[in-house]
C-alpha cells in the first residue's frame, strides 16, 4: 500500500497510474476504522482496478468542539488494517495540507439539509460537502463508496455530485451491525461498558417500530418509539423521524411516501449515535 500525505504527490502518482488502469474506487473515512469501513473497501475492490482510501478527521464538519476533540484517532492501527484489507493507496493529509486557509465555501442542498442531522447539527453538511468536493478533486475517482448509516449524508453527497457535475458514481452500501444489532460507528468505542450494553436497544426499538408500521399509523409508530425509548434513562433523544427516503421530508401518513424510512439520533452522555431503517410493508392504517 502506498501512503501519501501531500496533495501534489498523490495527484502525480494517481496521474501515472491512470495510464495503466481503468477505474479508481474511493473510500473516504475519518479513520477509527471498523468492519463497516472494511465492507466499503471490499465492495470497492470487487468493482475497481485500485482502491484509494483517505483518513482525515475533517474539523469543518464538526458543529461541536468536544465531539471533534474526542473523535477517536488510531492511525497506526488503521494503516495496518488498510494494508491487510485491500487498500492500494492511502491519503492521510494534515489539516494544514487540506486547508492552508480556512475554507469558506457555501453549499445549498435545499430541503435535504433542513431536516434531521441538518437541523440538529448546523453547518455539518456544508463541512462534509467542502471536504468531499476537495477529496473528489484530488483523487478523481470513478466510484465512491458511502455507508447508509449516514443516510442523509449519502443523499447530500449524491446532490453535491449532481450540482457540480462530477463524473463519479456514488455507491450506497448497507449498514453493518454488531452481532447484537448496534450499527457500527467509530464513536461506539467511546461508550462505557454499561452504555455499550444498552446501545443495541436503539436497533431493537427501530426494528420493533418498523414491524409495527404494518398495523399502526405514522403517528402511532412515532409515539410508540418515544414511549419505549423513554424507559431508558441512559438515552437522550435528539430526534426520531419517519421520512421519505428520497426527499428526506417527514411524512404524516403512509400515503405520503412510497419508500419511508425511520431515522433516529440519540445521545448517550456526550456520545451521539445515529441509525436508520427502511420500512417495508403493506400498511393497514394510513
Ligand atoms: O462519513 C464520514 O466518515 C465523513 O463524513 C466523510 C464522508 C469521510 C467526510 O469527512
Amino acid at each position: 500500500m502506498q501512503i501519501f500525505t501531500q496533495i501534489n504527490d498523490i495527484q502525480t502518482s494517481l496521474g501515472f497510474l491512470k495510464k495503466e488502469i481503468h477505474t479508481i474506487g474511493f473510500v473516504p473515512t475519518m479513520g477509527a476504522l471498523h468492519a463497516g469501513h472494511l465492507s466499503l473497501i471490499e465492495k470497492a475492490q470487487t468493482e475497481n482496478d485500485i482502491v484509494v482510501c483517505s483518513i482525515f478527521v475533517n474539523p469543518v464538519q464538526f458543529n461541536n468542539k468536544e465531539d471533534f476533540d474526542k473523535y477517536p484517532v488510531q492511525d497506526d492501527v488503521d494503516i495496518a488494517l488498510l494494508k491487510k484489507n485491500g487498500c492500494d493507496v492511502l491519503f492521510i493529509p494534515s489539516v494544514k495540507e487540506m486547508y492552508p486557509e480556512t475554507p469558506n465555501e457555501s453549499f445549498s442542498f435545499g430541503q435535504l439539509e433542513n431536516v434531521m442531522e441538518g437541523s440538529f447539527r448546523p453547518g455539518h453538511f456544508n463541512g462534509v460537502a467542502i471536504v468531499v468536493k476537495k477529496l473528489f478533486e484530488i483523487i478523481k475517482p470513478d466510484k465512491a463508496y458511502f455507508g447508509e448509516k449516514d443516510f442523509q449524508q449519502l443523499m447530500i453527497i449524491q446532490a453535491l455530485v449532481r450540482q457540480l457535475n462530477f463524473d463519479i458514481e456514488i455507491v450506497p452500501c448497507p449498514i453493518i451491525r454488531e452481532a447484537d444489532g448496534l450499527a457500527m460507528s467509530s464513536r461506539n468505542v467511546r461508550l462505557t461498558l454499561h452504555q455499550r450494553a444498552i446501545a443495541p436497544q436503539i436497533y431493537a426499538l427501530l426494528k420493533h417500530c418498523v414491524e409495527h408500521a404494518a398495523i399502526a399509523s405514522v403517528a402511532e409508530v412515532k409515539e410508540e418509539f418515544i414511549t419505549k425509548f423513554s424507559a431508558f434513562p441512559e438515552f437522550k433523544l435528539d430526534y426520531f423521524e419517519i421520512a421519505d427516503e428520497n426527499s428526506l421530508q417527514p411524512i404524516s401518513s403512509w400515503k405520503d411516501s412510497k419508500s419511508p424510512r425511520a431515522f433516529a439520533a440519540i445521545f448517550m452522555d456526550n456520545v451521539r449515535l445515529i441509525d436508520n431503517m427502511k420500512i417495508f410493508c403493506n400498511f393497514a392504517k394510513s
